[in-house]
Formats: structure tokens, sequence, C-alpha cells
């Protein structure tokens, strides 16, 4: 064998450790991204939601985000793939970051809508995209309900239901 040509053999292989290497460093990089289990465990927010009143928007954080409460009653319009039923009552829970580029819409009661201020962004009651540039509805937190509370963070059959799961 010519020396030109073992010395690009060598080289392949040496490529051949280096692309090895990368994917090893990023397994250990997703590793470390992963958050430990107590903090998936310690990762709830309980409301409870018997001083909740029609039409005023309760907001509370989870995990750092902010998560919209409405209480809502039939003249609101109610969605039954976006509102979930409590004790009778209707509620719309949402995470509020708009889905556009994640700014915190607002509510407004007398238009029983939220607004993005940023690019000009509407949401209805429900959480469904209405004008402007969000390109989807306001996520839902995973939740559970629990008697008259409900617990954000984590999976119940309510939630389940609402997004296709169960
Ligand atoms: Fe809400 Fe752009 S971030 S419309």
């Amino acid at each position: 064998m010519d020396n030109k040509r073992r010395s690009f053999i060598a080289g392949t292989a040496l490529a051949g450790v280096a692309a090895t290497g990368g994917v090893i460093s990023l397994v250990g990089m997703k590793k470390a991204w992963d958050p430990l289990p107590s903090v998936l465990t310690a990762g709830f927010t309980t409301v409870d939601l018997s001083v909740a009143k029609t039409g005023v928007l309760y907001t509370t954080q989870w995990r750092g985000k902010p998560i919209f409460i409405l209480k809502k009653d039939e003249e609101m319009g109610i969605n039954k793939t976006r509102d979930v039923i409590i004790n009778s009552n209707a509620y719309n829970i949402t995470i509020g970051l708009c889905t556009h580029l994640g700014c915190i819409p607002s509510y407004v009661s007398a238009k029983q809508q939220f607004k993005c201020a940023c690019h000009g962004g509407e949401f209805d009651s429900s959480g469904i995209q209405t004008f402007g540039p969000p390109p989807r509805p306001l996520d839902i937190p995973p939740f559970k309900i629990n008697g008259n509370s409900i617990v954000i963070g984590e999976e119940g059959k309510e939630y389940k239901n609402l997004i296709g799961k169960a």
C-alpha cells in the first residue's frame, strides 16, 4: 500500500471516531437536560376553584409559565373540546403564552377574548385563535381535577379527554 492511500484510510478512521464521539456527547447532553425526577414530582400547582367567579380571569404559575383559569357560563359559549366541566361549572384552562411568539395575552372581559398586544393576535374565551398571526389555540397544560380543586402539572382523565389521549 502506498503512503497516500495509507494516510487516507487513517484519516477516514479518525473521522469515524470523531463522529462516534459526537453522538456519545449528545447523549450525555440530553441526559443533562432532562429534569430530575424530584423536579417532576414537585412541579404541581394546586388551585382551589371554590372562590372563582364567572367571567373573571385567574392567573397562577406553573413551572414559570402563566396559567389562565376562566370560569365560564352558557352565555360565554362553552366549547366541549376546549373547556372542562368541574362540579357542573365550565372552566377554560390554558397556558397564558401567545402561540405566535410567546407574549402574555390579556383578557378583555367586555369582549370575552384574549388579546395579545405584541402583534395583535386574538383568542376567544376558549383559547382558540380568531385573529392575527397565532398559528394555533392557546396550549392546555396537563391538569387533574381533585374535588373542587385543579392540580396543574398532572395528567388526569379530563385532560386526556380534552387532548384526545384517553
Ligand atoms: Fe402574540 Fe405575536 S406574540 S401575536
